[in-house]
């Protein structure tokens, strides 16, 4: 049995945790042989290969990034991406292949399998949490640590100068990280891409912290969209998704509230440093599990299954059923954290 493995989308700390754990296992109790394919869906299109055994996956487990690298490439937008695909697989003598990625990647592996008989079996990853069927993604916890940390050293700054300081996060359709680092952090404002936001309530909000004798934080996903117009953004360019790249309400936002309050405003881009360096505890021990049970489903043929986090279990779901919408942001959770707003 060959087993071949890519990790595509975004990078996310954790994955070289999937990686190690899959070939450890597979190699260690089933007997298998391993096929790494370079940058995502671009690996087995063009049939570029890594080689992945024990010795490939020594020493990587705190190490960000992906041995494997990643990339955006959607084979489903070329005309002979399936065929290139299948023949390539053949090629490598590979049997089945594991996928790690978010909803684009793992959207490409459902249709792989369900449709054209690929086995495929995935691990959800990424840093927005936004995979429906899984309690948790893993490389969201390190991603939210790294923004309550960037949240406290901008409170200290913040009091000193009086000012308001607006963070943007990362969170294009779901305002996880956004909503989870600004209550650990104590922001005054959290804005996430599931609710518009009013920017005169913001602007009520900033002034009475200020009246409070304290300066306010506003943190903002970079999906987030004020009530009356579109989504802010530098860069208009779709990726082969269909995604644009996102950016600019935070600098967009700190300058309304500058005009609207009189305050200065000042805006911090967290923008890939919650994407990079080294994956938290948690992140290290759901990526090993993800990866240790991906392995079994390979095992068991259960293919066109995703290994998803329910409370403490390692569960498998149709990958199709994963990557059919998106886990976002409740409306009442968002109302309970209103509470510390202003
Ligand atoms: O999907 C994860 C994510 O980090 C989003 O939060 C963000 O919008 C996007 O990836 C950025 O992608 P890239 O860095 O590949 O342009």
């Amino acid at each position: 049995m060959r087993v071949g493995v890519l990790t595509g989308g975004g990078d996310c700390p954790g994955l070289n945790a999937v990686i190690r754990a899959i070939v450890r296992k597979g190699v260690q109790e089933y007997g298998y042989d391993f096929t790494g394919f370079r940058d995502g869906w671009r690996g087995p299109l063009d049939g570029d290969t890594v080689r992945l055994d024990i010795p490939a996956v020594r020493g990587i487990l705190p190490r960000g990034g992906t041995i494997l690298g990643s990339s955006r490439t959607n084979p489903l937008k070329q005309e002979d991406g399936i065929r290139r695909i299948k023949e390539n697989l053949a090629k490598q003598e590979v049997d089945a292949l594991i996928t790690i990625g978010g909803e684009d990647t793992l959207g490409v592996a459902a249709r792989l399998s369900d449709e054209y008989g690929v086995p495929c079996v995935g691990v959800p990853k990424t840093i927005d949490n936004d995979l429906s069927a899984t309690d948790y993604t893993f490389g969201f916890d390190t991603a939210v640590g790294i923004a309550t940390e960037a949240i406290d050293r901008l409170h200290t700054t913040a009091e000193s100068h009086m000012r308001v300081l607006v963070v943007e996060v990362m969170g294009r359709h779901a305002g996880w990280i956004a909503i989870h680092s600004g209550l650990a952090g104590g922001a005054n404002v959290i804005l996430i891409p599931e609710q518009r936001f009013d920017v005169e309530k913001v602007c009520g909000w900033v002034t009475s912290r200020f009246k409070a004798s304290y300066a306010p934080i506003v943190v903002v996903a970079e999906g987030a969209m004020p009530q009356d117009g579109d989504m802010v953004l530098k860069d208009e360019s779709l990726d082969s998704f269909g995604h644009v790249r996102l950016s600019g309400v935070g600098e967009w936002l700190a300058k309304e509230i500058e005009k609207r309050t009189g305050k200065e405003a000042r805006t911090t881009v967290l923008g890939h440093v919650q994407r990079g360096g080294t994956p938290s505890a948690f992140d290290r021990w759901l990526a090993t599990r993800f990866g240790l049970h991906a392995i079994e489903a390979v095992r068991d043929g259960d293919f066109g299954k995703m290994v998803a986090l329910r409370g403490t279990d390692i569960v498998r779901v149709p990958i199709a059923e994963a990557t059919a919408r998106l886990k976002t942001v409740d409306p009442a959770l968002y109302e309970e954290v209103g509470v510390f707003f202003g």
